[in-house]
């Protein structure tokens, strides 16, 4: 059996709406359409409530009209929206949009958890369907977490972050050696071909028990190297050497606390997701990481990389193939876990 779901994301700043198609073998992506408009809210230094809500008040009609149209305005079986973890005023949108859509067309509708949405995409990306039992690392600009997933409904938090997420501290480092906002792709593209050695970071957290995460350290140290050097913050080779050692030092960072979770738990597949695992030196640490101690190594690629509602459709087929679906009064959960 073959089924098509809508799946709709509007946890943060970014509005998306999907289309796909799945059957028991995996899904295929028929359209989306997503958009963003980081440089309304970087004119305001972040992401502003008010504006994210009248922003996807105003997008989704719009890209729903396009990603069904993309799918050739197929007959989807289910809607999917995201319910949580995110700002509660842009979760009740995308919810409310989603239940209206799915009521008018008499088809089941699916409140789905945004960590879920990235624990799938290292094998929805590929065709697949989530393989268990798997360590997860999810890397966004709102999360860092590590999980066990030994089955579709048993997970456990193995560490999370104790203050910043690694995106975070990406786009906070960033904003401080002027690369705007958010800037963690910036940072990585003026740390390629830099200089390697010239500065000095702490790798938070590296060695200590448990697998939980903190950048504010980084932070502090970052802020006092220029302080001492305020040419770290104008174009030229030091600030190219300091973004380097930046990346280096959260790369290492996350590559020690999840070896120390597939040391914990001893499982052999490991997967990493969010905006951050977009960084290819981040990447290839990790997957060095992995190789050495013969591990499986997954990760997403393109436009599954950071938030999109593929992976909300994603999750929603798996649910309408299993035959489950939210009750109507299923309400928005702002602190959602994805730990069940
Ligand atoms: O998953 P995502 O799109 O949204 C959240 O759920 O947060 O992740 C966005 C985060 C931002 O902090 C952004 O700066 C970071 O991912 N990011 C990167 C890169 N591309 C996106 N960080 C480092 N290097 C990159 N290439
Ligand atoms: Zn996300």
């Amino acid at each position: 059996m073959s089924v098509r779901t809508l799946g709709i994301e509007t946890s943060c700043d970014e509005t998306a709406v999907a289309v796909i198609e799945a059957d028991e073998q995996g899904c295929r992506l028929l359209g989306e359409a997503l958009a963003t408009r980081p440089e309304e809210h970087a004119a305001l230094g972040g992401i502003v409530p008010e504006l994210t809500v009248r922003q996807h008040l105003e997008l989704l009609p719009r890209l729903t009209a396009e990603a069904k149209n993309k799918s050739g305005n197929v007959k989807v079986d289910g809607v999917g929206a995201t319910a949580g973890p995110g700002l509660a005023p842009a979760l009740l949108v995308g919810l409310s949009y989603g239940k209206a859509l799915a009521w008018a067309q008499k088809k089941s509708f699916h409140a789905i958890n945004h960590l879920e949405g990235h624990l799938f995409t290292p094998f929805v990306a590929k065709g697949g369907w989530p393989k268990y039992p798997h360590v997860a690392l999810i890397v966004s600009g709102g999360h860092t977490l590590l999980v066990e997933a030994t089955g579709p409904r048993a997970r456990r938090i193995l560490g999370t972050t104790r203050d910043d997420a690694a995106g975070e501290a990406f786009d906070k480092l960033a904003r401080m050696v002027g690369l705007g906002y958010p800037g963690g792709a910036a940072l990585e593209m003026e740390a390629q071909g830099a200089d390697q050695g010239c500065f000095s970071l702490p790798r938070p957290m590296k060695g200590t028990p448990g697998c939980d995460f903190s950048f504010s350290g980084l932070k502090n140290a970052a802020r006092l190297l220029l302080e001492k050097d305020p040419a770290l913050a104008s174009p030229g080779r030091a600030r190219e050497s300091f973004c380097a050692e930046v990346q280096a030092a959260i790369s290492d960072s996350l590559v020690d606390r999840s070896a120390q979770a597939l040391k914990e738990t001893g499982i052999k597949t490991f997967t990493v997701s969010g905006g951050v695992s977009a960084n290819q030196g981040v990447l290839q640490a990790l997957q060095k990481m992995a190789e050495e101690r013969g591990i499986e190594f997954i990760s997403t690629m393109g436009g599954w990389n950071t938030d999109n509602a593929s992976m909300i459709a994603a999750v929603t087929a798996r649910r309408v193939l299993d035959g489950q679906a939210s009750d109507w009064d299923v309400d928005a959960d702002p602190r959602w876990s994805v730990a069940v």
